[in-house]
């Protein structure tokens, strides 16, 4: 048998998200810097062909879950050839989107045998949802969202909770697991290059579950599956469920399994890891990347690259933004 991606710490590596390009069709401002980001040139970013030759290297060493996200992986040119590929390697494939061409994308989905989507959806409110996004797709999004629902797949709405924004919406976004089987996942607003993060803009774990007891008067905690990142609940009666991501105030790096590959072929053992290990490079050489994988997962720190107590800017300024890693 091959090796596995094991750490240091003894974390066997086995879910690999892929960033497909670090263009969006939208700009949240949580993810894009203001002043936008300069886009890799095409040459340093990965084929569909790479993309596919790397994640079968991946999956000899152990990787058995692949997840596609951005920017936004389905305008990635061609993206319906890279998902039937994947397919092939015998994977759990799963997708974050943003939802806005996702209908398009629907059939190719089945046929791979994707079932998991997580789409982000900040605000049910379509002013707001300009405000966040710069862009106006609000209905169209609300609309894919529902047809996704209706087509079979399984969804979870990410929302990225911002004071004085959102965080009035959390009983609203709890509310549509009354009828519907989704998953809601509040996921704390975390600091990456040029989004002017602030804890104090931030909402957590603690105050989630508080507007929670005071819109429902209560919810029962569900068993979390192995490996998850989110914590869930579900109020009494109700059919879908919610779950709280709290990397900044709970972190739950004991159990990582994970390890991205941005669109520019480097692999990065941790959302907070400013330190990158090309693949590409060696990849395009005709050399054997097994080994530069197992010994970078050995670089692994614990917990958040090192920030184990709490964010520090000049660690966390020196990573990418988060459209350049890949949500
Ligand atoms: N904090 C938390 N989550 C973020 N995402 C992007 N930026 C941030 C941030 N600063 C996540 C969102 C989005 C996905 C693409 O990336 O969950 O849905
Ligand atoms: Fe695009 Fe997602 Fe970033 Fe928003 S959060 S700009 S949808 S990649």
């Amino acid at each position: 048998m091959n090796p596995q991606i094991i750490d240091n710490f003894g974390r066997k590596h086995t879910y690999l998200r892929i960033s497909l390009t670090d263009r969006c069709n939208l700009r949240c401002f949580y993810c894009m810097p203001e002043e936008g980001v300069e886009l890799t040139d095409k040459q340093h970013i990965m084929t569909l062909e790479e993309i596919v030759g790397i994640s079968e290297r991946f999956v000899s060493l152990g990787v058995d879950t692949i997840r596609l996200t951005g920017g936004e992986p389905l305008i990635r040119k061609n993206v319906e050839t890279l998902i039937r590929e994947l397919a092939r390697l015998g994977v759990t494939l799963k997708l974050t989107t943003n939802g806005i061409v996702l209908d398009k994308f629907f059939d190719v989905l089945k046929e791979a045998g994707l079932r998991k989507i997580n789409i982000s959806l900040d605000t049910l409110e379509k002013s707001k949802s300009v405000f966040i996004t710069k862009r106006d797709y609000f209905y169209r999004i609300l609309d894919n969202i529902q047809k996704a629902i209706e087509h079979g797949f399984d969804i979870k709405l990410n929302i990225v909770l911002i004071k004085g924004v959102n965080d009035m919406e959390i009983n609203d976004f709890i509310g549509l697991t009354r009828k519907q089987n989704i998953g809601i996942k509040f996921i704390e607003f975390m600091p990456f290059n040029g989004n002017n993060w602030d804890w104090k803009k931030g909402v957590s774990k603690e105050e989630i579950l508080k507007a929670a007891t005071f819109g429902y008067g209560g919810y029962k905690k569900l068993e979390d599956l192995k490996r998850s990142t989110s914590v869930n609940y579900q109020v009494k009666g109700f059919k879908g469920s919610f779950g709280i991501v709290s990397t900044i105030t709970n972190p739950f790096c004991a159990g990582c399994n994970r390890i991205r590959l941005t669109a520019d072929g480097k692999m990065k053992n941790c959302l907070f890891a400013a330190s990158e290990t090309d693949l590409l490079t060696p990849y395009r050489k005709g050399d054997s990347i097994d080994e530069i994988i197992l010994n970078s997962i050995k670089t692994k720190k614990f917990s958040r690259d090192g920030m184990d107590t709490e964010m520090e800017k000049s660690h966390y300024e020196k990573n990418r933004s988060m459209i350049k890693i890949g949500g």
